[in-house]
C-alpha cells in the first residue's frame, strides 16, 4: 500500500506562516499568509485553523514570528514583558481547547533561563518547531493504540475532524485510518457532518477520501440509525479538553454520540494527546465552552435558513461525562478507566522525561 502524505495545515517560514484556510475545503487548497499575532489571532477566532493541536502548533509559532520582528530589542526584560502580552492576547482567541494555553505556556517556559534576547528569539522557534514535530509523532502511537482495538473489515463511526488538518500529521481520532490504509488493513468510517460548520462533511471526508480511505458521509441526525444498521463496532472522537476525572469536551454533538454508543451497547472511545488533558480543571462543569455567532446556525452557505429574529443557542462543544467513555487513547497508552487516577499517573509520567 502506498503511503499518503497529507497536505500540512500550518507551516513556519521564520518571517510567516502559512495556514492552510480550512473555510475554502473541500472546494480550494488555499493557504493565507500570517505575519502578526493579530492576523493570527483572527484566523484562529474564524477557524481558518482548528483543531486543538493546530491551534496550539499555530499560536507556538505565533509567538516566534512575534519574537523574529523584535531584533533591535535589546533589554530582556521588556522583551519578556511584551512576549507575555501576546501570549495573553493569543490565547483569547478561542477558549475551550486547552492545547492553545498549553503550548504557549510551553514557549514561555523555554525562554527562562534566556540571558540575552538574541537567545529568546532561538529559543522560542526552537520550542515551536518541537512541538509540532512532537505532534506528529504523538498523533501517530495514538493512532497505533487506536488500530489495536479494531479489527479488521470494522465500520468505525466519527464526528468533526480530528484529522491530519487539526494536527501536525495523521490526527488523533482518524490516525488509525492513515495507519490501516498504509498497512492494507480494511477499516470503514461513517463520518457525522458535524452542524453548523460542517467539519465532517466539509475537512473528514476531503482528507480520508485524499487517502484512498473508505468513507460514507452521514448527517449528525442518522448516527442512531447508521449504528444499527451498518453495524457500526465503535465510535472514536478526538478531543478539545479533558478534566482531571477524565470528562471530556469535543464538537457539539459528541456526547449525544456517546450516550447512543452505551444505548446501543458499542464502544466510545476518545484519542487524545496528553497536551490535552488539562488536570488543573477538576471536571467538565469547569470547563469554558465557547458560544459562537448565531449566523452560524441561522445560515447555511450564506444562505438564511431560519426566520429573520430567530433566538439562536449556538455551543461549539459539548461535554461528555467520564462514565461514557470506554478508554481514553493517549500517546502513551489506553486508559480504561479509573481516570481520575490514571490521567495523573500518565500525565505525570510524560512531565518525568
Ligand atoms: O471547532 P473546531 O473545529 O476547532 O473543533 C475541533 C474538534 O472538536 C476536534 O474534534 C478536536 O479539536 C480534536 S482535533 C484532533
Amino acid at each position: 500500500m502506498s503511503k499518503h502524505t497529507p497536505v500540512q495545515s500550518v507551516q513556519y517560514r521564520g518571517d510567516h506562516l502559512l495556514l492552510l484556510d480550512q473555510h475554502e475545503l473541500p472546494h480550494k487548497m488555499d493557504f493565507i499568509r500570517i505575519e502578526t499575532t493579530e492576523q493570527l489571532w483572527n484566523a484562529i477566532h474564524a477557524l481558518q485553523v482548528r483543531g486543538a493541536p493546530a491551534i496550539g502548533i499555530a499560536a507556538a509559532f505565533g509567538l516566534s514570528l512575534w519574537a523574529n520582528q523584535q531584533k533591535e530589542e535589546s533589554d530582556l526584560r521588556t522583551f519578556t514583558h511584551q512576549l507575555k502580552i501576546q501570549r495573553n492576547y493569543l490565547s483569547s482567541a478561542r477558549p475551550t481547547a486547552v492545547n492553545l494555553c498549553w503550548a504557549l505556556d510551553r514557549v514561555m517556559q523555554s525562554i527562562q533561563y534566556a540571558e540575552t534576547v538574541q537567545d529568546a528569539i532561538q529559543l522560542i522557534e526552537i520550542e515551536a518547531l518541537t512541538i509540532q514535530r512532537e505532534d506528529e509523532a504523538t498523533c501517530q502511537q495514538i493512532g497505533e493504540y487506536a488500530l489495536s482495538l479494531f479489527q479488521p473489515g470494522d465500520h468505525i463511526l466519527t464526528i468533526c475532524n480530528p484529522g491530519a488538518i487539526a494536527t501536525a500529521r495523521y490526527g488523533t481520532a482518524l490516525a488509525p485510518f492513515y495507519l490501516a490504509q498504509e498497512r492494507g488493513v480494511p477499516l470503514s468510517v461513517y463520518a457525522c457532518e458535524t452542524r453548523p460548520l460542517l467539519q465532517g462533511s466539509r475537512l473528514t471526508t476531503w482528507e480520508l477520501q485524499q487517502a484512498g480511505v473508505d468513507v460514507t458521509l452521514i448527517t449528525d441526525n442518522m448516527a442512531a440509525h447508521t449504528i444499527r444498521t451498518k453495524k457500526i463496532s465503535a465510535i472514536i472522537v478526538g478531543c478539545d479538553r479533558i478534566a482531571a476525572n477524565g470528562d471530556t469536551a469535543n464538537k457539539i454533538g459528541t456526547f449525544g454520540l456517546a450516550l447512543q454508543a452505551k444505548a446501543l451497547g458499542i464502544p466510545f472511545y476518545v484519542a487524545s494527546p496528553l497536551s490535552t488533558i488539562d488536570l488543573d480543571t477538576p471536571s467538565g462543569e469547569s470547563i469554558p465552552i465557547e458560544e459562537r455567532h448565531p449566523e452560524e446556525v441561522t445560515h447555511l452557505a450564506g444562505r438564511r435558513i431560519a426566520p429573520e429574529g430567530i433566538k439562536v443557542y449556538n455551543p461549539a462543544f459539548d461535554v461528555t461525562p467520564h462514565e461514557y467513555i470506554s478508554a481514553i487513547i493517549t500517546e502513551k497508552g489506553i486508559i480504561f478507566g479509573s481516570y481520575r487516577e490514571n490521567l495523573a499517573i500518565i500525565k505525570n509520567q510524560k512531565n518525568l522525561l
